[in-house]
This record gives C-alpha cells, sequence and structure tokens, in this order.
C-alpha cells in the first residue's frame, strides 16, 4: 500500500479544507457545522489535534480528536474522563471506497489508545449516514442509540479499548 500518514494540520492547508468543506459528500456527512478553519488552525488547544492524512505526500482526508470531557464549547455535554471523540472525512471525492478510511481510522484509533488512560473512543455520523455507520461497525463501533447534537440527528457510537484489542489480536 501507499505511505499514509497523519500530519498536523496548519493555516497552509486553510483554501483546501475549504474546499473539501464545499464537496457533495462531506456537506452531506455534516451540513450544519462552520468549522472556522481560519481561527482553529491557528490555534492548538491541549484537548485537540487536527491532522491531515497524506497519501504519499498527497492530502486526501481530515481527522480531528478531541478529548469531549475538556473540549471548551462541551458539545458532548457532561462526559466522562478518559474518552476521546472522533470527526474523519475523506476530501477528494476520488479517493472514496478504496480502503483509505479504514486505514485512516485505525491509525486514528491506535493513536487514541497509545494514551494508557482512554478507555473508549466515541462518534457521532448522522442518522442518515448509513454508509458512515457501515464503515464504525466493521471497525468495531457499537451503536449506543440516538442523541441530538443542534440540528442534528445523529447516532452516538462507541469504542471500547478491550473490543479494539480483542480484533487486533
Ligand atoms: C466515511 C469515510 C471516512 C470512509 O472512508 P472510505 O475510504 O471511503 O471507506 P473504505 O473504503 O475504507 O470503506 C468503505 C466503506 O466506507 C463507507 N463509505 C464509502 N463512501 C462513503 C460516503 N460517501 N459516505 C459515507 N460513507 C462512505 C461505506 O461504509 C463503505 O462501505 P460500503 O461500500 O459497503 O458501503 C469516507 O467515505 C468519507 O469521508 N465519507 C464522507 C464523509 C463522512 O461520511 N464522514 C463520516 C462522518 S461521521
Amino acid at each position: 500500500m501507499e505511505k499514509l500518514q497523519l500530519i498536523p494540520a496548519t493555516l497552509d492547508h486553510l483554501s483546501l479544507l475549504r474546499h473539501w468543506d464545499e464537496q457533495p459528500h462531506v456537506l452531506a456527512s455534516d451540513p450544519n457545522d462552520d468549522w472556522e478553519w481560519e481561527i482553529e488552525l491557528a490555534r492548538n488547544p491541549s484537548w485537540r489535534e487536527q491532522l491531515i492524512a497524506e497519501v504519499d505526500g498527497k492530502p486526501i482526508g481530515f481527522v480531528q480528536i478531541i478529548d469531549p470531557a475538556d473540549e471548551e464549547s462541551h458539545y458532548w455535554g457532561e462526559v466522562p474522563a478518559n474518552l476521546r471523540a472522533i470527526d474523519i472525512w475523506i476530501g477528494e471525492a476520488d479517493c472514496l471506497g478504496q480502503g483509505l478510511g479504514t486505514h485512516i481510522m485505525r491509525m486514528a484509533i491506535e493513536r487514541c489508545f497509545a494514551a494508557p488512560e482512554v478507555g473508549a473512543i466515541i462518534i457521532d455520523p448522522l442518522s442518515s449516514n448509513t454508509r458512515a455507520h457501515r464503515f464504525y461497525e466493521r471497525l468495531g463501533f457499537v451503536a449506543i442509540g440516538p442523541r441530538q447534537f443542534g440540528e442534528d440527528k445523529c447516532i452516538v457510537y462507541r469504542l471500547d479499548r478491550a473490543n479494539w484489542r480483542a480484533q487486533r489480536k
């Protein structure tokens, strides 16, 4: 396989991230959020990593990992310590459906569980994004139930460390 790596997102990626935001497959998965890239790429809070996925040096997608208990808007509400939450998308439409998202997600999951205190990862795909549900289920995520975030009707999914490690044996 090609060389896949996650590198920190910076202001150098601003126009690319804005371009990806306009792609129909990205919009469909996240129609209501303004990521305020020009502000967020310029800062580096301790509770967050914003990463660009590159294949052979070409940026193809974005991953965000947060500690939802510390995240400052409290998007996830009251959640226990020692969780992580992930957002992911492939920006380049011609890179969809080739296994790259699975590979990137495995790297992101390993990155989360590299911190020994992290017990589980949570995700909030839209209820309508049934293809993403299948994607997460194949990785071992389990549906916890529906939840409304602002205007978005979502299904919360969770992957426990023990489940992930058991799969990897
Ligand atoms: C979800 C996503 C990261 C998966 O990455 P990928 O490289 O396309 O996926 P893989 O090739 O590793 O695996 C294929 C599976 O991904 C999912 N997938 C493929 N294209 C998708 C799309 N446009 N939207 C949502 N999920 C998609 C499906 O489950 C697919 O399996 P299927 O063909 O049996 O339906 C990627 O498709 C994507 O960025 N989709 C749009 C944004 C999105 O939905 N992000 C998740 C928000 S919670």
